[in-house]
């Protein structure tokens, strides 16, 4: 098994200065499954393709979650500090005991047609203000639109209170970027989150003493109260899903408009209402895998074709890797707006498949359809900025023109 000292999968300058798909492309063709260390001595083993990483998805009995599902994304090395009671780090039969609840009562149909009318009502909103000519940050003055209509409705929280949640939640992920935060990374994360705590600890008080169910917080409450959640449980994950909300489809938003920019003749065809939205969405899902991976630990030994990865090893599921893997997707390496049969695997699979999926893609296809009936267009004008993050594939700056509807293309 090939074994990589010092690999460029743990560098966050890499996924902003260098090729990460190239590199990993070479992995999935010649060594689908890899060592990689890190100086310190860390190391994971790395799955590329795409029926590797979904057989390890599925296989949570022998892949744990719960001991973090990012590389140092955790203060403790061995075991996640939320470990068994937060969604994203918890195995089953707790992580299901925490999911049922919060799947129903936070993302049932009514709450994501709530969500799709605010999600929708922000995008007019800022299309509205903007005008031929203006040159604004797209990921600064658009993108963050779409979650907060989410965060509004699942949260029951003002436009204001949202914004400044997002703020906290986005330098959470985003810490090892100083484009986020500006001070010494983990004092920033620390801070983040410990503001986010406080501030649904006071949310989930209110719900308490009204009794209102109506939203997720309003929901996590009265399970609260009833004695159903304890008080810790439903904080982190009332955080978790604002975390996840918040800096993943604001970076899918931005990525998706600098490919409109750089694939004219395949955005073309959305705005002719050629292609479907859905099946473009899918499409802008699949290219921006914006979660390029996630991670387990194996609790017993793991059989990946003729490898064996040993218990008590680190593995990561290459999430943007498979999404480019030629064995399920034709010319992987093409965005194709009329992409058939999308099996893109952007919100992983099975039992921690992203409880978000549906609310994520709702976003991103009322915002690639408000695009499209838009009578203006966002043509890029300077290169722009990559997150520098190996976990979080983005952009911290998309410097957009706006022009007239069929100015815009590279
Ligand atoms: C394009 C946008 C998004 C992408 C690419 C994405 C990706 C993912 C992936 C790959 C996972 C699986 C993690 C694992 O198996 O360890 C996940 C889980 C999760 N996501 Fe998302 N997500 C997105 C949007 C959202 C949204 C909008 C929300 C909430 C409103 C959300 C909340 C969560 C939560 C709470 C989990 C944990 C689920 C569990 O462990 O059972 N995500 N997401």
């Amino acid at each position: 098994m090939l074994v990589v000292e010092d690999s460029p999968l743990y560098s966050s300058d890499f996924f902003a200065d260098g090729d990460p798909w190239a590199y990993l492309a070479g992995l999935r063709e010649n060594n689908p499954v890899s060592v990689h260390r890190r100086a310190d001595g860390y190391e994971f083993h790395a799955l590329t393709r795409y029926d590797d990483v979904r057989a390890a998805y599925i296989d949570h009995e022998s892949l744990s979650s719960s001991y973090g599902t990012m590389v140092d994304g955790s203060y403790r090395a061995e075991r996640d500090s939320a470990s068994g009671r937060m969604l994203i780090v918890a195995d089953e039969p707790a992580h299901g005991a925490i999911k049922k609840p919060i799947k129903t009562g936070g993302f049932n149909r009514d709450m994501v047609a709530r969500i799709g009318e605010a999600v929708r009502r922000n995008i007019r909103e800022s299309f509205a203000g903007l005008s031929v000519g203006d040159r604004i940050d797209f990921t600064r003055d658009i993108a963050p639109g779409l979650p907060k209509g989410v965060l509004e409705i699942l949260f029951g929280i003002g436009p204001a209170d949202a914004a400044s949640l997002l703020e906290a939640t986005r330098t959470m992920i985003g810490y090892r970027d100083q484009a986020y935060t500006g001070v010494q990374p983990l004092d920033a994360l620390v801070d983040a989150q410990l503001e986010v705590l406080d501030f649904m600890d006071d949310l989930l008080e209110r719900r308490i003493a009204s009794g209102e169910d109506d939203d997720l917080i309003g929901m996590l409450a009265q399970l609260v109260a009833s004695g159903g959640m304890t008080r810790d449980v439903a904080l982190l994950n009332g955080l978790n899903v604002a975390v996840g909300g918040n800096e993943t489809t604001p970076h899918t938003a931005s990525l998706t408009v600098d490919t409109i920019h750089r694939e004219p003749a395949q955005w073309a065809k959305v705005v002719d209402g050629e292609v479907p939205v859905d099946v473009a969405t899918a499409e802008f899902l699949r290219w921006t895998s914006t979660n390029s991976y996630v991670q387990r630990l194996a609790v017993r030994d793991f059989r990946v074709g003729d490898e064996v990865i040993p218990e008590g090893s680190f593995v990561t599921l290459w999430n943007m890797s498979a999404n480019r893997d030629a064995a399920v997707f034709d010319r992987p390496d093409k965005f194709l707006v009329d992409r058939a049969d999308n099996k893109q695997i952007a919100f992983g699979a099975g039992v921690h498949r992203c409880i978000g999926a549906p609310v994520a893609t709702l976003e991103i296809q009322m915002f690639v359809e408000e695009l499209a009936a838009w009578d203006k267009a966002f043509t890029v004008v300077a290169p722009p900025q990559r997150l520098r993050s190996n976990f979080m594939l983005g952009l911290t700056e998309l410097e957009v023109e706006v022009v007239k509807a069929g100015d815009a293309g590279a």
